[in-house]
């Protein structure tokens, strides 16, 4: 399964870059608010491109077809890792399959259920990207799309990728990979969670100091 990082924060972007711990970004019009301050998004976009090899998403704030594919043809121009991410309207996939058929990679965002994942996989998404921690939010099983949209891409032989997005913590990240999700989307400190556990660190201090004994009495022995 793929990791990409879901945030516009360049610091974390570079880090995460840097260990060879990611396969992409995405980001949304929101986390790029939050980054951008007075710059421009697309200078954003561009530096969060030229950091990554991987797909960049970028979402278009356009909610008319046409809107949709002349906003999402500016973005594509940035950079040739942009994915332009459409929201799951129905006028998001006429715009999905027109930016298709130009060659441009589109992600449909905000996906709710397997039905509408299948949709936008047969508009001619790339990724379609259903919201885990959002429907748990709200007393859903999240999980349970990424399941049944596992299921029906296979049945199916769709190559849409399968983004898992909203992840909130590393039991959504497991469940995502035993299922059979193509990528996680991960805030920056999921990702952070995914490397940590405290019997790692219990068992390092313990081989370290056992080391440091050994060392102290070969220098005593001599
Ligand atoms: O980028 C889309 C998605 O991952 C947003 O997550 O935490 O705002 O529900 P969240």
């Amino acid at each position: 399964m793929k990791f990409f990082l879901d945030t516009a924060s360049l610091k974390d972007i570079s880090w995460a870059a840097q260990a060879g711990l990611i396969d992409g970004i995405t980001t949304n019009p929101s986390l790029l608010s939050k980054q951008a301050g007075d710059l421009d998004p697309r200078d954003v976009l561009k530096e969060i491109c030229s950091l990554v090899d991987g797909p960049v998403s970028a979402e278009v704030v356009a909610v008319d077809a046409d809107g949709m594919v002349k906003e999402g043809t500016e973005l594509a121009k940035i950079a040739e890792n942009i994915v332009v991410k459409i929201p799951m309207l129905e006028d998001g996939m006429i715009a999905v399959r027109r930016l298709a058929a130009a060659g441009i990679r589109t992600n449909v965002t905000l996906c709710f259920s397997s039905v509408q994942c299948l949709i936008a996989a047969k508009a001619g998404a790339s990724y379609v990207s259903p919201f885990i921690g959002r429907l748990d939010d709200v007393g859903q099983e999240g999980m349970d799309v990424i399941r049944e949209a596992r299921v029906i891409f296979d049945n199916y032989n769709i190559e849409t990728e399968i983004l898992a997005a909203s992840i909130r913590h590393p039991r959504h990240v497991v469940e995502a990979a035993m299922i059979g999700a193509d990528v996680a989307t991960l805030p920056p400190e999921v990702l952070k969670k995914l490397l940590l556990h405290p019997l790692t660190d219990r068992g390092l201090d313990q081989f370290l100091s056992d080391w440091s004994k050994l060392v102290a009495r070969a220098k005593a022995a001599v």
